[in-house]
């Protein structure tokens, strides 16, 4: 045996035990003839003590040691000095006097300390991701990861759901990233695709009767990425039979209070709140909302749309709307602080951002000459504004003002700290659109995606060509503003999907081609089913309030889809491509 315990556990019990504890040297001090070693382990820390008085030779030894070295040290334990004692550690009370040392290992000099306080590069924290992974928050990560999956799995497996590995070499999915593509060697010219998420499996294992499916499943989407997204990432992924959408609230409020009170000592409420689309925008601009931010978005185009401001007027006459949000004591904003917040709505496409500052008394605003007194106080009013607030407001069609005020009020809350980081606000985002229009390529796509089912009040409208006011059977599970799951109940009948297959402008062929398997499988009686997926890296981002995806990832690729430590993606050789079929560009 290489330990006779680790290094978290021993205390003034144990005093005068014989011990032998290995570990990583994490720090040494010499205090005259003293030499003093912190030893940790993955258990926590122990104060070894070296004196010349026992072993001379041992004491000489302990001086070679440099941090970061991997040593075996049996001793005696026993009370730290009166004074001298860390009440900050379990182990603080103790320390071992050393009667014996091995290296087991030497160290090279740490690139950084092993220490949550250090600010260390991303790019080195990744490159030498073993020594960071040493750092006692990201081991605290990584377990509680592995906790929150444990709790998972005996969750399901209580409810009678079955673990069920889907292929990793699979085709296209239909999540609508650009997919991951892997060579086919023994099919030239064939390309096999990473799934970007099991969907069509799950799908297809409710037509095999499962009855109740669910996979820690690894998803791969090749997007440009963000500090909540990844190209490689897990979910969580269920789906069910002859259920409909109160079935899945229900389970998933179920496992998140206990996840929450298992994990954070925290009690949710339920049944959590749900909020339909077309208010998330209309409150606040986004179908994600924070809503622990105190900030709502007030549309005043009635009340401006005869006005003498043009902008204004020219906007809203030709369908658009002029949308404000408050900022709450913000009079006090410089010029150049409000130029900021205009270009941050810019950025977003807003094309200015008008304001009025109200001070006692008096409105202050550039644009104050073109309104009446009687359309200022209607706008105060409608804004709920008082003296020492700001109203901001962009004039807009609704789809570039949402962005933009969302973002201005993400970034209120933050210069204001508006935000309570101690509060969990969790909802349910309901009541999606089935389809959304592609400006870009003037065409209806899916907002989730094409298996998605609607509501039955709204089938009729599909005929009517009404295809913006169809709501789809989808919902979005949202926490303090991330979407943390996302599912739908899906279409179980042949016939509705191909209607909307053309509906979306998905030919037969094309229909045949991508997802024909499914399809046919649904000729062989498909139950009604749905399900859903929760992003298990977001939601721990969340439970650890770490600031990155990557910081509970164990090895994450960086914002350029790289991974600095073992330098993927590379070059191959000319053999390897070869057998491949693949000839690369220069
Ligand atoms: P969706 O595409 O919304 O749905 O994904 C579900 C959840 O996965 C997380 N997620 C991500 N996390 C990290 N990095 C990414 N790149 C990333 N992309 C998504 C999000 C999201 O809410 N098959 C459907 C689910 C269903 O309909 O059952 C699906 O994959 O938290
Ligand atoms: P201008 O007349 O273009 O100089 O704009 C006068 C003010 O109105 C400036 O503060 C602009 O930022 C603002 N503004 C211009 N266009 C818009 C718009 N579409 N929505 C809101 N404010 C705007």
């Amino acid at each position: 045996m290489l330990r006779t315990h680790t290094c978290g556990e021993l205390s003034e019990k144990n005093n005068g035990a014989d011990v032998t504890l290995s570990g990583w040297v994490h720090s040494r001090r010499d205090h005259g003839e003293l030499v003093f070693v912190d030893l940790r382990d993955a258990y926590g820390i122990t104060q070894i003590v070296f004196d010349p008085k026992e072993s001379r030779e041992l004491h000489a030894q302990a001086e070679k040691l440099r941090s970061e070295f991997v040593i075996q040290v049996a001793g005696t334990v026993r009370l730290r000095p009166k004074g001298t004692e860390n009440t900050k550690i379990p182990t603080g009370l103790i320390e071992i006097a050393a009667r014996k040392m091995v290296i087991l290992n030497q160290a090279l000099t740490p690139p950084f300390e092993i220490d949550d306080t250090q600010t260390v590069s991303e790019e080195a924290r990744l490159k030498y991701r073993y020594i960071d992974l040493r750092r006692p928050v990201m081991q605290r990560n990584l377990r509680l990861r592995h906790r929150m999956n444990k709790i998972m799995r005996d969750f399901l497996d209580e409810k009678k759901f079955v673990e069920v590995e889907t292929p990793i070499l699979t085709k296209s999915t239909p999540e609508g990233a650009r997919d991951y593509l892997v060579p086919s060697r023994l099919n030239a010219g064939y390309f096999f695709a990473l799934p970007q998420s099991p969907q069509l499996f799950k799908q297809i294992l409710m037509v095999s009767g499962l009855d109740r499916y669910y996979q820690i499943a690894r998803c791969f989407r090749d997007e440009d990425l963000r500090a909540d997204r990844q190209p490689e990432f897990t979910q969580l992924d269920i789906e069910m039979s002859f259920i409909d959408e109160e079935d899945v609230f229900a389970l998933c409020e179920e496992l998140l209070v206990m996840l929450f009170k298992d994990l954070k000592g925290i009690t949710l409420k339920t049944p959590f709140p749900r909020l339909p689309y077309r208010e998330a925008m209309a409150r606040y601009g986004s179908d994600k909302p924070d809503t622990r931010i105190p900030i709502e978005l007030k549309d005043i185009s009635s009340i401006v749309k005869a006005c003498n401001f043009n902008v204004f007027k020219q906007v809203i006459g030709s369908g658009g709307s002029v949308i404000g949000l408050t900022g709450r004591g913000c009079a006090g904003f410089s010029r150049s602080k409000i130029d900021e917040l205009t270009k941050l709505v810019q950025s977003w496409g807003a094309k200015g951002l008008a304001y009025f500052i109200l001070e006692d008394g008096k409105v202050n605003s550039p644009i104050q000459k073109f309104f009446t007194q009687d359309e200022l106080a209607a706008i105060t009013g409608a804004m709920g504004a008082v003296p020492g607030d700001i109203m901001f407001f962009v004039a807009d069609r609704k789809e570039v003002i949402y962005p933009a005020l969302n973002a201005l009020r993400i970034e209120l809350a933050r210069i204001n700290k508006l935000i309570d980081h101690d509060k969990v606000d969790l909802l349910w985002v309901v009541d999606f659109p089935l389809f959304k229009y592609n400006e870009e390529e003037k065409r209806w796509e899916s907002e989730h995606h094409p298996f998605t089912s609607l509501k039955t009040d709204d089938i009729p409208l599909i005929e009517k060509g009404d295809l913006g006011n169809i709501r789809s059977k989808s919902y979005d599970l949202v926490i303090n503003g991330m979407e943390i799951a996302s599912g739908s109940i899906r279409i179980h009948s042949k016939e509705l999907q191909e209607k909307i297959f053309k509906t979306i402008g998905i030919s037969g062929e094309e229909a045949a081609v991508r997802f024909g398997f499914l399809l046919d499988a649904f000729r062989y009686g498909a139950p009604p089913h749905g399900g859903i997926a929760l992003g298990l890296d977001r939601f721990i981002t969340i439970f650890t309030k770490s600031e990155s995806i990557r910081d509970v990832i164990a090895f994450p690729k960086t914002q350029k889809a790289v991974c600095p430590m073992t330098s993927a993606p590379s070059t191959v050789d000319e053999k390897q491509l070869k057998e491949l079929h693949i000839r690369t560009i220069p």
